[in-house]
């Protein structure tokens, strides 16, 4: 502080040291602008600030930042854009894409936005209606306005980041001015996110505040640095790890409990866990010994100057394909039949699936040194796992449910990154680098309302917590369970809890399908068919819809049943029954935690 207000003496900064430790950040920010308006007062002739308004306050820059977000990370980059702008003598409006009244978009003159994509290349529901408006007949002209947008994504969907692309075509069309190129960006958000908010920020004309904006960098720091995570993880110990399926059941689930203690971290139920994973090093000593090379050479990466081996190891996705990786190979090796797969969509998405990059070695060998390798991979994003846990009930603890990912393919065992190295490589007291990856779209409701939870697998996860926070805060919601897995005896994840739960009256109803106990299939959208009256019934009593588990198959399946159990119970059309659920989407009635 005293660097940037060299006039006081110091008792002067030794009282303002003492008052502005006792305020808030938004606090800190008032009196900035009560200062400014204090001092144009006493000196209109201050050429900064008297540019601007009437009364002698600069004119702000006005902003408009619009975010459309599913899992929550679109929302989190606008709301602190949002606060770093205000400070910068913006004025600066943040909505929800759901809450934003389209009309006004001909009146903004600077807009950005933030939007994730999700299901196959869709948007995400709050995104639905304004993203339709803008890519439809019916939007306005906007030659007036300055946009940008950021697009959050993953490159292993095929449709990467296309709803952030649609919004930016269309608003081009409708003849606004792009002030910067659309950017898009990975699972690993934050370098491209942080570079978008400056290039944003650059070409926005600002007039800056007068006061040194440093006072709130070093503020945030502070904050930064007892918030974990991802680019900041915390350093956490494994308490207990316990195989939660049966010897014979040829799935390996883990129950995973992780200390909090001296991390200050909280969480909610729905939340996730973000864990820093590493590869498996047998998968990396196949690359190294199919690309001839010993590991042990330094490269420059983005994590640093480290070892072609601790970059394969740490640094760089192996273990899953995407589009563009394939891409970049086919580029570099030439190689006929891989530029033949990558110019047939059905061949790509079959290559896609199931193979790695030591596939591409051993099936398209070329001559690539270890940078040029490395050129060719994405970073390797930290895993995210619903957390199984309510702090209510175990307090400086998180609990995670990880199903192992492991098949064969082409003779040879493929492991999942994350969830083998936690199934193989971590045991108890280990260490484990994890953060918190807040979900808002996936809560309790905070009345009365009943919930029906629908999982399968390892979608439990979330339900478990909810069920201990309902326990311990004495929730009286009604709640129903329906879960799905392959046989009773070996898959029944954490069967005894939920037992106790119904025993107690905690959880009202339980039904339960085990696809592989019987002749015919039964998957959870069965049983949710046949209780269709109940279900329905609880619709009307406004309840609360959760799906959680794999989004292939399960959640698509889950869906469409209970579509057509509106139509015939409602007695409405497939349209109005299309209606009804989105009005529940909108109502935050109908949630989903799908991966
Ligand atoms: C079920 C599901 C489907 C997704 N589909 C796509 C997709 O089609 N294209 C894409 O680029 N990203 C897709 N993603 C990745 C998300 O866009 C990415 O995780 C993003 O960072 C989420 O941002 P948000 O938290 O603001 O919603 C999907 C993610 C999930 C969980």
């Amino acid at each position: 502080m005293s660097k940037i207000l060299p006039p006081l003496n110091q008792p002067q900064l030794k009282s303002l040291e003492e008052l502005t430790a006792k305020l808030t950040n938004d606090q800190i920010i008032w009196l900035n602008g009560y200062f400014q308006g204090l001092y144009a007062g006493q000196h209109p002739g201050n050429k900064s600030i008297t540019e601007g308004n009437i009364n002698g306050e600069p004119s702000k820059t006005p902003l408009t930042i619009l975010y459309g977000t599913h899992t929550g990370r679109s929302e989190k980059i606008a709301r602190e854009l949002h606060e770093e702008v205000k400070i910068k003598n913006f004025d600066s409006t943040l909505n929800a894409m759901d809450q934003y009244n389209v009309r006004n978009l001909k009146k903004e003159k600077n807009l950005l936005i933030i939007v994730s994509t999700h299901g196959e290349g869709e948007p995400p529901l709050m995104a639905e209606d304004f993203h339709s408006y803008i890519t439809g007949k019916r939007a306005p002209k906007l030659e007036g306005l300055n946009y940008s947008v950021l697009a959050l994504g993953d490159k292993s969907y095929k449709f990467y980041c296309k709803a952030g692309e649609d919004i930016n075509q269309a608003l081009n069309r409708a003849g606004a001015k792009a002030i910067t190129e659309l950017i898009k960006c990975d699972v690993d958000y934050q370098n491209d996110a942080d570079h978008w908010k400056q290039e944003v920020l650059k070409h926005l004309k600002s007039n800056q505040s007068s006061v040194d904006p440093t006072i709130y960098h070093t503020d945030n720091q502070t904050e930064t640095s007892i918030s974990y995570s991802r680019k900041n993880p915390f350093e956490a110990t494994i308490l207990d790890k316990i195989r939660i399926t049966g010897r014979d059941s040829d799935k390996e689930v883990y129950h995973i409990e992780i200390s909090l203690e001296e991390s200050g971290i909280s969480y909610k139920p729905g939340d996730s866990l973000g864990v820093i994973t590493q590869n498996p090093e047998s998968l990396v000593a196949q690359i190294l010994s199919a690309l001839n090379d010993e590991g042990s050479e330094l490269l420059d990466t983005h994590s640093g100057k480290i070892s072609f081996r601790q970059a394969l190891l740490h640094h760089y996705e192996i273990t899953i394909l995407t589009r563009e990786i394939i891409e970049k190979y086919a580029a570099k090796s030439k190689n006929k039949e891989l530029t033949n797969i990558v110019g047939d969509e059905k061949k790509l998405d079959t290559y896609l699936y199931g193979h790695d990059v030591l596939d591409l070695l051993h099936e398209f060998p070329c001559k690539i040194n270890a940078i040029e390798f490395l050129d060719i991979l994405r970073p390797l994003p930290p895993r995210l796992y619903s957390i199984s846990s309510s702090q209510e009930v175990v307090g400086e603890e998180v609990h995670i449910t990880v199903s192992k990912v492991h098949y064969q393919n082409k003779g040879r065992e493929r492991l999942g990154a994350c969830s083998g190295y936690l199934a193989e490589q971590l045991e108890k007291n280990n260490k484990i680098l994890i953060y918190i990856e807040q979900n808002p779209n996936f809560r309790l409701p905070d009345n009365d309302s009943p919930i029906i939870m629908v999982g399968a697998g390892t979608g439990i996860a979330p339900y478990r917590a909810f069920m201990q926070q309902r326990a311990a805060t004495n929730q009286k919601n009604k709640t129903w369970l329906f879960f799905g897995d392959r046989n009773f005896s070996s898959d029944f994840l954490y069967q005894t809890e939920w037992q106790k739960y119904l025993k107690d009256g905690q959880l009202s109803k339980i039904d339960l399908a085990f696809s592989r106990d019987q002749k015919e299939k039964i998957y959870v959208q069965h049983q949710i068919e046949k209780q269709q009256k109940k279900i329905f019934k609880w619709l009307e009593n406004n309840a609360v819809f959760y799906l959680c588990g794999d989004m292939k198959t399960m959640a698509k399946d889950v869906e469409s049943t209970l579509l057509s159990i509106i139509e015939k119970q409602g007695g409405i059309t497939q349209k109005k029954a299309m209606e009804y659920l989105k009005k529940l989407k909108k109502e935050r009635r109908f949630l989903a935690d799908v991966y």
